[in-house]
């Protein structure tokens, strides 16, 4: 079986004590650190910026995985890079007439490259760009918040992305990610799993990590 990379969102852990609520997860066993940044105009709320990616990079040395849900990512491609992120995943929706720009520029920058599409997009218009890039996140819920409700249909465009692509092609889903839908994804050929609110909400991280897996 593949092996399946868990990538906490630190949206629903404690920011007073991010230190140790990143460590922890690391400790429990995740690769990745999943970094949701909002703009208040691609979606309806604001998160964290580039001052805090900066600060997590200083502190660990997990993946760190972070989601622009902004417009005109192409802006601000370069601090987050500076900032240390390993992977940095747009989304499709922010970038209709200039998604190959977004790519390369994260490339230029030597960074991992996800494209990700919210539960309204269709699966194949992405298409031309699953040869260019290294992950596609499916949103599995309507980008914004952590402790949605998880939509299976969503779940559905899994096999589309995998028919059409290679298979060293990440395929990630985030939102409404628990030990259930965790393995409805998983079976369709998910191979990274997003979860906030069901680590950082649970008593044990780890149990909840294993579960995940
Ligand atoms: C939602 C974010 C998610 C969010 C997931 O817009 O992209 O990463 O933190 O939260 P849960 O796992 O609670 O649905
Ligand atoms: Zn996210």
């Amino acid at each position: 079986m593949n092996k399946i990379i868990i990538s906490p969102s630190i949206l629903s852990a404690d920011f007073m004590n991010l230190d140790t609520e990143i460590n922890a997860v690391k400790n429990s066993g995740a690769e990745w650190l999943h970094i949701d940044v909002m703009d208040g105009h691609f979606v309806p709320n604001i998160s964290i910026g580039v001052p805090v990616v900066k600060s997590i990079r200083k502190k660990t040395d997990l993946f760190l995985d972070v989601h622009l849900m902004i417009e005109n990512p192409e802006k601000y491609i370069e601090p987050f890079a500076n900032a240390g992120a390993d992977l940095i995943t747009f989304h499709y929706e922010a970038t209709k007439n200039n998604t190959d720009e977004v790519i390369e520029l994260i490339k230029k920058h030597q960074k991992k490259v996800g494209i990700s599409i919210k539960p309204k997009t269709s699966p194949e218009e992405i298409i031309p760009y699953l040869d260019k890039v290294d992950l596609v996140l499916i949103m599995t819920v309507e980008p914004g918040f952590g402790g949605q409700e998880f939509m299976h249909d969503c779940a559905m465009k899994i096999p589309t992305i995998k028919q059409n692509a290679n298979d060293d092609l990440i395929v990630q889903v985030d939102g409404g990610i628990n030990n259930l839908t965790a393995k409805i994804c998983t079976s369709l050929g998910a191979s990274s799993l997003v979860a906030g609110s069901y680590i950082y909400n649970s008593s044990d991280y780890k149990k909840a990590i294993d579960s995940l897996k």
